[in-house]
């Protein structure tokens, strides 16, 4: 992608390295990491620091909003992290889908040593405490509110609005960690960064809002041409760029302006609104790597 026209997202020292140090210093006091990703970008919406700050804590991978991904990608994910040694599930917060497997699937796996070990010595109601992490806008508090029960008043996650860290005790003796802080993606990235501002997990400001609404276009229209051909009724051509896909949308849509003009701004909100809702499908923008790395 030619990201020349973007701007650099402002992302803040000082918050991250107290976040850091939150982390590592309460990864005592838990059994296992859960770390929640976007089921649509499970590399860009991770931490690049996570396996860093977790250390050698047992840890579990969460790809959330499963319903507005690509199912079949989302199994090849499941599939690459446990290759790589870390237990996945795909999860949908939204709806609540997915959720009960976490705790089985988190004591037959990432703590069977653990839950062996307390077998053992008569010790099996003994709370497994996990600690919740994920980059903001990822679903940390639909799961915490899914799992607790109850709608626990969320918090916004903004360098500069303090929280203390709570414990959420759920029904099964499980005690889940809620870390304040802001886990930041990999901002240097600039592909990545453009992936997420698909998503909304991060500001449309990084480009401007017809840019990216024709770099959206224009990945759909090679990778899922029907998500678009059938939504706006549009022909696609192997020729069309950016732009000319965001007129075929607006032009389809009415979206004019006087002198017979094509209101590009408005199509790109309305591309971009229904892309993250859901409307033209189910979505992944990023596939695993072929190989592990
Ligand atoms: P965070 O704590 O990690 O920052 O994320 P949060 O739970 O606040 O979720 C961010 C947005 O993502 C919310 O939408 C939430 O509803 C949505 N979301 C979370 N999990 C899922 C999921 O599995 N599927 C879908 N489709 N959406 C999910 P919002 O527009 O900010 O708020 P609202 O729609 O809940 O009012």
């Amino acid at each position: 992608m030619d990201n020349s026209d973007m701007k650099q997202i402002q992302w803040f020292p000082g918050h991250m390295a107290k976040t850091r140090r939150l982390i590592t210093s309460n990864l005592s006091l838990v059994d296992a990491v859960v770390e929640i990703l976007d089921a649509r970008t499970p590399l860009s919406s991770r931490n690049p620091e996570m396996d860093k700050l977790t250390r050698n804590k047992p840890r579990m991978v969460l790809l959330n909003k499963c319903d507005l991904a690509d199912d079949k990608t989302t199994q090849l994910w499941i599939n690459y992290f446990k290759n790589c040694g870390c237990a996945a599930l795909s999860v949908d917060c939204k709806s609540g889908k997915g959720l009960k497997f976490i705790l089985p699937t988190i004591k037959s796996t990432v703590l069977k040593e653990l839950m062996d070990k307390r077998a053992k010595n008569g010790m099996t109601g003994a709370a497994i405490r996990l600690m919740i992490v994920g980059i903001p806008n990822v679903g940390k508090s639909s799961l915490i509110n899914k799992l607790a029960g109850s709608k626990r008043a969320k918090v916004e996650d903004r360098p500069g609005v303090t929280r203390t860290k709570q414990w959420v005790k759920l029904d099964n003796n499980t005690e889940l960690l809620d870390m304040p802080g802001v886990l930041w993606p990999k901002f240097e990235d600039q592909d990545v960064a453009i992936r997420l501002a698909f998503t909304g997990a991060i500001s449309d400001d990084i480009l401007d809002i017809e840019t990216l609404a024709m770099k959206l276009l224009s990945y759909l229209a090679e990778n899922y041409p029907t998500s678009i051909t059938e939504r706006y009724k549009i022909e696609l051509s192997d020729e069309d760029t950016g732009l000319e896909l965001l007129e075929k949308v607006g032009k389809k849509r009415g979206m004019m302006i006087s002198g017979g003009e094509i209101n590009t701004e408005r199509a790109a909100i309305t591309v971009l609104d229904e892309f993250r809702s859901g409307k033209l499908g189910k979505i992944t923008l990023e596939a695993p790597p072929q190989k592990e790395q």
